[in-house]
């Protein structure tokens, strides 16, 4: 078996948990990779990902701030890409030499949400996406997908969120690449919406900034389940998670997707797929 040649491209990268996590799967799976986390700066991006390639590089991942700008450098965009602007993982297509662009983050997500809430697979599922930047717009197709119940977005500054609505509703109602089933649109804006929520997404930016606030009171309950996309490196309730502890004691942080969406770029590249049965442990105690 060869070895691949891997890598992550942010600026800054100092703090990337994807080589250790790569690292791990590779050992699983017993494949041998040369995974190396690269500081590139934007006006080198373009030259770097066309060496990388061009160099014998299998596989990219992309963090901030190059998920948008990377297309630049990409022939093929998943429809899944095409549609949310934004990729995460590049790969070289050797029959076809040429860089694909691909993102994993919503699948990966929905993997964690699935398993962590056993949601989506009877029941209908009303999901609020709070925040309406590149992280909202990168999972909703994939809530979209999933769901059976309806997608209720809410923004600190409210005029963005009907522009990311009308990202969504248009007459191509397409599957945005996934597996074959029609995607019926049915995305709110948080003022026309007004029964339950039985999952509140943090797909905000807001982090470890301070405590979390919201600018409205939420139709929440105990049985409502919140998820933050953010995480910690440890036990410790991230502020969003804090926050949502007064509701309810279901409540996830976004670590399980962080394992869920390296693993399917792994799969994109190798075409096995690890066990993401990785702690934080793991990752965080040396
Ligand atoms: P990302 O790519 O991480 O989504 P972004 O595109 O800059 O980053 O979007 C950040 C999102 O987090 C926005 O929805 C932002 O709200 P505004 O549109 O009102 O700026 C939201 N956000 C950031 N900090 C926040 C905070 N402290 N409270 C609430 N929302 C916050």
């Amino acid at each position: 078996m060869r070895d691949y040649k891997l890598g992550v491209i942010g600026d800054p990268i100092d703090h990337s948990l994807s080589p250790k996590i790569h690292n791990l799967f590779a050992k699983e799976t017993e494949i041998t990779i040369d995974y190396q986390p690269y500081h590139v700066l934007p006006e080198n991006l373009d030259s770097f990902i066309k060496d990388f390639f061009i160099n014998g590089g299998d596989g990219l991942n992309v963090t901030l701030p190059h998920k948008i700008n990377c297309l630049r450098s990409a022939r093929d965009l998943s429809p899944l890409v095409k549609l949310i602007g934004a990729a995460n993982t590049l790969t070289y297509s050797r029959s076809s030499e040429e860089i694909v662009a691909e993102s994993t983050d919503g699948e990966g997500l929905l993997g964690d949400l699935i398993d962590k809430f056993k949601l989506f697979s009877k029941n209908e599922t009303n999901v609020l996406i709070l925040g309406a930047g590149g992280a909202a717009l990168s999972i909703i197709p994939s809530i979209e997908y999933a769901s059976l119940g309806d997608i209720i977005l809410d923004n600190r500054s409210q005029e963005k969120i009907q522009s990311l609505i009308n990202r969504f509703d248009n007459d191509d109602k397409s599957n945005y690449g996934f597996p074959s089933k029609k995607i019926s649109h049915r995305l709110y804006n948080i003022d026309n919406f007004d029964r339950d929520i039985d999952l509140v997404i943090n797909a905000t930016s807001a982090g470890f900034s301070g405590p979390f606030k919201w600018h409205r009171e939420l139709n929440v309950n105990s049985k409502t389940a919140f998820y933050d996309l953010s995480y910690s490196s440890s036990e410790e309730k991230t502020p969003f998670l804090e926050w949502a502890s007064q509701y309810s004691d279901n409540y996830y942080d976004g670590f399980g997707m962080l394992i869920n969406q390296a693993a399917l770029s792994f799969t994109l590249w190798t075409g096995s797929s690890p066990d993401t049965e990785i702690t934080k442990a793991d990752l965080f105690n040396d």
